[in-house]
């Protein structure tokens, strides 16, 4: 583990408020180059509000969010531009496309060729292409999608979809990457795969910030974690003093398992997955598997 301890993002007093409801009261958070910081709480607890005022999407009503020492410009693509990428809770990726496409969309904005450039294939296109393809296949070998590159992405079980996102996001070069629930629906091996993913995200010099329900990734992958509730940080430290802490424990982990949420999204994605085994025997080995876990571009 690095002991660097620079500051790569910094939240200060950071407030969302829609009409009456204040989603998120006053957040202070840090994350320092070679860190993986958790963000966990409640359903509701304002996470995702949190990173889409971290990302643009959103505009604090109050506070100031600053990447590397500068403040970050209010528009999802500049805040990209910047160094910071995301994945989404509600997975958003071109289902029409293929694997590869999805990475290289997520590439336009490290080469001088526009996004309009790169999907019309425009005369400055040719020239970036071929180093765009090269970093792209390299993003997919990382992930381990390579051997899908030519894959619809919304022919991918649910779990490499959620792969496909984060090879996206770090195609854009980013400082800092943000996951927001990277392991929804995964099976227990797919977690752990993720788990290592992560790492080796950190180990090559990204910092991450990851909001996760499933505790046990949070605690053995995080340097520090940040306990949300009711859009108030409730407690942040390391994962043994969050832990251990009464009001973590009675606010959050104390929730009974069986209804956490995503059991029934898991559900879901298992018999899809079923299914799509099942397809894919009946074609044989070379058969694109059907699929009904394409995500469209709606949600969060
Ligand atoms: N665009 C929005 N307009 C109004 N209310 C919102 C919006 N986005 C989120 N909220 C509300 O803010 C609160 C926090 O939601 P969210 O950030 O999605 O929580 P979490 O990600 O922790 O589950 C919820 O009460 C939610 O209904
Ligand atoms: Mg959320």
């Amino acid at each position: 583990m690095t002991t660097t301890t620079s500051p790569v993002l910094s939240a200060s007093g950071v407030t969302m408020r829609f009409g009456g409801l204040t989603a998120v009261r006053s957040v202070d958070l840090t994350v320092n180059s070679g860190e993986i910081v958790g963000l966990i709480g409640p359903n509701g607890a304002g996470k995702t509000t949190f990173f889409n005022c971290l990302t643009g999407l959103y505009v604090p009503t109050e506070g100031n969010v600053t990447y590397q020492g500068d403040i970050l410009p209010p528009k999802p693509h500049l805040v990209t531009q910047a160094g910071v990428a995301r994945t989404f809770q509600n997975i958003r990726l071109f289902a029409n496309m293929t694997v590869l496409e999805n990475v290289l969309v997520g590439r336009h904005t490290r080469t001088k060729e526009g996004l309009w450039s790169a999907l019309l294939r425009g005369p400055g296109f040719k020239r970036a292409e071929a180093a765009s393809k090269e970093r792209a296949m390299e993003l997919l070998e990382f992930t381990g999608l390579a051997d899908k590159a030519d894959h619809l992405s919304r022919n991918l079980p649910y779990g490499e979809q959620r792969k496909l996102e984060i090879a996206r996001a770090l195609a854009s070069d980013p400082g800092l990457l943000l996951l927001d629930e990277p392991t929804a629906g995964m099976n227990p091996q797919e977690t752990r795969a993720t788990e290592e993913l992560v790492f080796a995200i950190r180990d090559q010099g990204t910092a991450v910030l990851v909001i996760e329900h499933d505790m046990r990734f949070i605690f053995n992958l995080c340097d520090r974690v940040t306990v949300l509730v009711q859009g108030q940080k409730l407690i942040e430290g390391t994962p043994d003093v969050v832990q251990s802490d009464e009001r973590v424990i009675a606010a959050y982990i104390g929730t009974p398992f069986e209804g956490a949420p995503g059991d029934d999204e898991v559900a879901e994605v298992e018999a899809a997955e079923a299914e799509a085994a099942e397809a894919q025997q009946d074609t044989g080995p070379s058969g694109t598997p059907k699929s009904t876990t394409a995500r469209t571009e709606d949600g969060q």
